[in-house]
């Protein structure tokens, strides 16, 4: 698929920052018009051409997957609309298909976790015998990751019977997954949503973090992501004046500082590799923090972890700043994405 096309884009993110999104990348601070637009999904028009499989399409850190929306297909019933698609785009040079679903809620909200989507699940191995039957040995997933330059045709499902079919080649970790989103398996004896959240950092920032390391996390009650932690076999210490669920506390390599941050002596923070703040409170606390704790003499931090509360949506324009301020730390690799099991806030992690 090498035609030229202008430019019409959908951006998929959590519900609520759709109007963040589109201020930031419309006219006339970008060179976007608003064209479709539901919770969580966002589509926009330019006349500028882009070529399909270009991997320069704009972003931001709330937006959790972007691709070149290729056609709308409206229908009450699934077989003859999966016809339709693999008759319009069969012949097209796509390698994978991503069946995905946009949030019907917000991450936690009764339950709902996104990328979990049974309706998704279904459509794609729908999509799959279309596939067979028609000698096609190419198939469709609503989980499995791709990896960098693969070329991948979208099924996003906005309403079950409105799906819009979109294009884009994977040039980074994040764009390999269905929707943009780690579907992090859940342990049955999950002690907090954190652990998800944890789960997905790490795998969206590549920060290894291996068994034996020294790992400290602010914040740390009731416990999601040191169990996570736990699980890869890290020796945790968590700081919280907050009790510890027993799954946590009880466990050989926890310990628990029952205070707050500010109460730790800086030099006790000497041995850890890597530094994880859940703390709910406002952004510059958090950089004030940990700024505080990684440019003291003795620390050998190597990467931080931090979740950064967003009070409004409109504190995303702060983004930049706050990179900037990581950077200064002595940092390189330092990056924000609103991770798919954040909630109102968002992932910024660093590395050295
Ligand atoms: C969202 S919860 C953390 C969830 C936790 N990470 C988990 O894995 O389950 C926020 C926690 O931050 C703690 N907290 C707030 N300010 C803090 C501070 N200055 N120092 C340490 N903990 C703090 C609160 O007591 C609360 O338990």
């Amino acid at each position: 698929m090498n035609n030229q096309t202008s430019s019409f884009i959908y951006f998929a993110c959590q519900q609520g920052a759709e109007k963040t999104i589109k201020s930031s990348l419309c006219e006339p601070v970008g060179p976007y018009r608003l064209a479709y637009s539901q919770k969580g999904f966002v589509t926009l028009k330019s006349n500028l051409s882009t070529p399909a499989w270009s991997k320069a399409l704009p972003t931001h850190p709330l937006v959790r997957s972007h691709g070149h929306v290729l056609g709308k297909f409206d229908g009450d019933v699934a077989e003859p609309l999966i016809d339709k698609i693999l008759s319009e785009f069969g012949s097209l040079d796509w390698e994978h298909m991503h069946v995905w679903q946009r949030d019907i809620a917000i991450p936690g909200w009764n339950g709902f976790e996104p990328g979990r989507s049974a309706l998704a699940a279904f459509l794609s191995e729908k999509f799959n015998e279309a596939l067979q039957s028609r000698g096609d040995s190419r198939r469709a997933s609503s989980e499995k990751q791709h990896p960098e330059d693969s070329r991948i045709i979208e099924i996003i499902i906005d309403e079950p019977n409105r799906w819009w079919v979109a294009a884009h080649m994977v040039s980074n970790r994040e764009e390999g997954w269905p929707g943009g989103v780690y579907a992090v398996p859940i342990p049955e004896d999950m002690i907090s949503r954190a652990y998800l959240k944890l789960a997905e950092a790490i795998a969206w920032s590549g920060i290894e973090v291996r068994a034996g390391d020294r790992v400290v996390e602010i914040g740390s009650s009731p416990g999601g992501a040191c169990q996570y932690l736990l699980d890869l076999g890290a020796k945790v210490t968590g700081i919280d004046p907050a009790e510890m669920d027993p799954m946590v506390s009880d466990h050989p390599g926890f310990t628990h500082w029952r205070a707050r941050s500010i109460q730790v002596k800086r030099k006790d923070f000497a041995p850890f590799r890597f530094l994880i703040c859940d703390a709910n409170v406002a952004p510059n606390y958090t950089l004030d923090t940990i700024e505080a704790i990684v440019t003291y003499p003795t620390s050998k931090m190597e990467g931080l972890i931090l979740t950064m509360k967003l009070a409004s949506w409109d504190q995303a324009d702060r983004i930049p700043d706050h990179l900037e301020r990581v950077r200064k730390w002595g940092f390189s690799k330092v990056e924000a994405r609103q991770l798919a099991h954040n909630r109102k806030e968002y992932c910024l992690t660093a590395l050295r």
